[in-house]
């Protein structure tokens, strides 16, 4: 399978149908799905597959799988995917992880390969994370990768925090 990127301890690579017992590890876990409307089930996560890749095909990017670079398990996805933002359209840094894989940096070392390659590789003028207001672990990540705050976006009748970087600020970093 066609790498996407590599980190020091990551690998990205597309999702396919055959990660449905892989994605459903995050999306059957309440604790995970926390700020998400809710857990889903085979069904949706097959339906969340099949949005994955009408996305790679329609913007060449999309939400990819992460694998440990040493022993292929599964830790979770991050990707790019564009988002309306006040009509217009930006492109969006996500990121969901096993919940055992939490609190090793994977996360952060995996949206910082997808920043770069947003900014860099693909030349977007700035990337953008839309965050629950509670999502402590989210807003770090999002920190942590050189991103602020803009501001409060409303979002199928939820505030989020819209947290930008350009590539001018990222240049700066
Ligand atoms: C959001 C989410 C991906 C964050 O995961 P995370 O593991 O906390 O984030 P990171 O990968 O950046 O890990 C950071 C932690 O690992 C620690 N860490 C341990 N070893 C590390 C290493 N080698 N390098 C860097 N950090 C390391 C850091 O100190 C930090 O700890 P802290 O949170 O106590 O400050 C995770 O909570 C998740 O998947 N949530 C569910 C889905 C979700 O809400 N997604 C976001 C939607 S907007």
């Amino acid at each position: 399978m066609e790498k996407i990127l590599e980190t020091p301890r990551l690998l990205f690579r597309e999702m396919h149908m055959g990660d449905v017992e892989n994605l459903m590890m995050i999306f059957s876990d309440p604790i995970a799905m926390k700020f998400y409307p809710e857990v889903k089930n085979e069904e949706e996560t097959i339906r969340w597959i099949v949005w994955t890749l009408n996305n790679y095909r329609r913007f060449g990017v999309g939400m990819w799988v992460v694998e440990n670079k040493i022993t292929g398990d599964f830790l979770g996805q991050c990707g790019l995917v564009p988002q309306k933002v006040d009509e217009r359209v930006e492109m969006e840094i996500g990121y969901l992880f096993v919940k055992k894989e939490w609190g090793k940096g994977y996360a952060t070392e995996a949206a910082k390969a997808c920043r770069d390659y947003g900014l860099y590789t693909l030349r977007v003028e700035k990337m953008v994370s839309l965050i629950d207001p509670q999502n402590n672990s989210s807003l770090k990540v999002a920190t942590r990768i050189g991103m602020s705050r803009e501001k409060i976006i409303k979002k199928r009748g939820r505030d989020l925090f819209l947290y930008v970087l350009t590539r001018k600020e990222c240049d700066a970093l």
